[in-house]
C-alpha cells in the first residue's frame, strides 16, 4: 500500500468486517456450549470446530495481506500513547485471532478426539495424546476467550471514539473505501 492512502484495501476490509461477526458469534457460542447438557451442545461444537478452524484460514489470509500491502498511517495528531496502544491492541487481537483455534485444536488432539470438520472430513493431530496437556489448553481457551472478549470491547470502543468524537478518518479508514 503506498503511503498516500488513507484507507485499508477492499480485501482487508472484506476480511476485517466477515471475521468480526463470525469471532462474536464463535465467543457466544463457546459460552453457550459450555453451559448446557442439553441437545444444543452437539449442535454447537458441530458449529464451532469447522467455523473456528475457517477463521484459522481466514486470519492467515488476513495477516498475509496486512503484512504485503500494510496499512494506512494513523493521523499525525494522535498522542503517542494512543499511537502505541492501537499499534499494541490490533498486535494482540491477531495473535489472540490464532491462537483461539489453534489451541481448540490441539486441546482435542490432546484429549484423543478427532477434529471432526463434517461429516468424514477429520483434521490430523497436532498435539501428543496426554490428560495433563489437555487440561492446560482447555484453561487457556477459556482465559484466552476471555480476553480476546476484553480487547475486542476495548477495540469497539476505540473505534467508536475514533468515529464519533475525534472524527479523525480512523473510523472511516475501515468502514468503507477511498472515495
Ligand atoms: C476464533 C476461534 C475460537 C473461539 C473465539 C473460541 C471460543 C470458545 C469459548 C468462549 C469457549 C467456552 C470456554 C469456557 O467457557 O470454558 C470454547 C470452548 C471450546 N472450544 Fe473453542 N473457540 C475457538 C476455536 C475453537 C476450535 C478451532 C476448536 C476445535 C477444533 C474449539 C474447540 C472447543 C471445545 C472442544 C470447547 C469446549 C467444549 C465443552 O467443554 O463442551 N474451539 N471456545
Ligand atoms: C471481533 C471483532 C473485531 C476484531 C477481531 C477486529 C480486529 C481488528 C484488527 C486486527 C485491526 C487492525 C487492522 C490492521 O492493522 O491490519 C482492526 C482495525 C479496525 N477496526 Fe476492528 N475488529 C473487530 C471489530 C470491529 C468493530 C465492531 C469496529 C467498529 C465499530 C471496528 C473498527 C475498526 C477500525 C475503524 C479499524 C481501523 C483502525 C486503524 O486505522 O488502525 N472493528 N480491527
Amino acid at each position: 500500500m503506498s503511503p498516500t492512502r488513507t484507507h485499508f484495501s477492499p480485501l482487508a476490509r472484506l476480511l476485517h468486517w466477515t471475521m468480526a461477526p463470525l469471532i462474536i458469534a464463535m465467543l457466544f457460542i463457546g459460552a453457550g456450549m459450555v453451559a448446557t447438557v442439553s441437545r444444543a451442545h452437539d449442535t454447537l461444537i458441530a458449529i464451532h470446530r469447522p467455523l473456528g478452524i475457517a477463521l484459522l484460514l481466514l486470519v492467515a489470509l488476513r495477516a498475509g495481506t496486512r503484512i504485503t500491502r500494510g496499512s494506512p498511517p494513523l493521523p499525525d495528531d494522535m498522542p503517542a500513547p494512543q499511537r502505541f496502544a492501537a499499534k499494541a491492541s490490533h498486535l494482540l487481537l491477531y495473535v489472540l485471532m490464532a491462537a483461539m483455534p489453534l489451541i481448540g485444536w490441539a486441546m482435542l488432539s490432546a484429549a484423543g478426539y478427532p477434529v471432526t470438520l463434517y461429516g468424514p472430513l477429520h483434521l490430523p493431530p497436532i498435539a501428543p495424546q496426554n490428560v495433563e496437556l489437555f487440561a492446560l489448553l482447555r484453561a487457556l481457551h477459556t482465559w484466552l476467550a476471555f480476553a480476546l472478549f476484553a480487547t475486542v470491547l476495548l477495540h469497539l470502543a476505540a473505534a467508536l471514539f475514533h468515529g464519533l468524537i475525534r472524527r479523525d478518518g480512523v473510523f472511516s479508514s475501515m468502514a468503507r473505501g477511498e472515495r
